[in-house]
């Protein structure tokens, strides 16, 4: 576990030394936790819209969401580089509205970069940011932003044609300055492929053991997601499980007088409580 403060050079100098993590979180607690056991970078990610706030897609998700939530994650880091994802909207009206969006993710919340799903469209955009001394991860593969153009939350990249356009979008990117790229829920091959082809880190969800770094969805690898489970996810633990069970061990506990005990309980002098009488 490393207790040195990890910049987008860092983030950088690591391509072919050592695989970097990176993992989602969304309020303080968790982001504390994550910060102290040694992680490399945490994503305020759009998910938050499925896994926080219980919406069925990113979409609905705001830039008041992500500053909010972004704020209670910057508070808790010390060491961590903390990338808050640019909402659905965002970002792509106009560049001046994505250079304005970006600048509140870093002034406000406190973002150390910002992510941004797409390709070779949105390159000015990305040289724009980073002129502007924002630092820039990008999104490519399976962009959930996007999911009703691509027609559902599937493996991208697997034809010729589009295995084609992910390597040339992930070399555009590249080139445009992002220090880090997301690859999801493309093939093995594929992630290989670009992560050989690009000098910046690859950081794969759903994309293989061949990318530079790995980020997973807290609430997936920690077991608090009842619902779905991709694939491409390592439940770690079942805290779920763990959660509800103590929760019925609360009820039963308070139901049963069995809490609070001794222990938890205050009291005054006796001759304090006589005069009360
Ligand atoms: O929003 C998110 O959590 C993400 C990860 C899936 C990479 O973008």
């Amino acid at each position: 576990m490393s207790n040195s403060i990890v910049t987008t050079s860092t983030i950088k100098n690591s391509k072919g030394i050592k695989p970097l993590t990176m993992i989602t979180a969304y309020d303080y607690a968790f982001a504390k936790i994550f910060d102290q056991a040694g992680i490399d970078m945490i994503l305020v990610g759009d998910s938050l819209g499925n896994v926080i706030l219980g919406y069925s897609s990113t979409l609905p998700v705001t830039m008041e969401d992500m500053i909010h939530h972004t704020k209670a994650v910057t508070r808790a880091c010390s060491r961590t580089l903390v990338v808050a994802d640019m909402p659905f909207m965002s970002y792509q009206v106009s560049t001046e509205q994505a250079l304005i969006n970006a600048g509140r993710l870093v002034k406000e919340a406190g973002a150390h970069a910002v992510k941004l799903e797409g390709g070779a469209e949105i390159t000015a955009t990305i040289e724009k940011l980073v002129q502007s001394g924002i630092p820039v991860i990008g999104h490519l593969g399976l962009t959930p932003q996007s999911v009703n153009q691509l027609g559902g939350f599937k493996v991208q990249g697997k034809t010729l044609s589009a295995a084609q356009k992910i390597l040339q979008d992930a070399q555009a990117l590249a080139t445009a300055g992002v220090f880090a790229l997301v690859l999801e829920c493309i093939p093995h091959q594929l992630a290989l492929k670009i992560t050989e082809s690009v000098n910046i880190p690859t950081i794969g969800i759903g994309a293989g053991n061949n990318c530079d770094g790995q980020v997973l969805v807290c609430n997936d690898l920690l077991g608090l997601n009842t619902e779905f489970t991709p694939k491409f996810v390592k439940k770690y633990r079942n805290l779920q499980q763990e959660i509800f069970t103590a929760t019925q061990e609360y009820i039963n506990d308070v139901q049963t007088r069995t809490f609070p005990a001794t222990e938890h309980t205050f009291s005054m002098q006796d001759e304090v409580l006589e005069k009360l009488y």
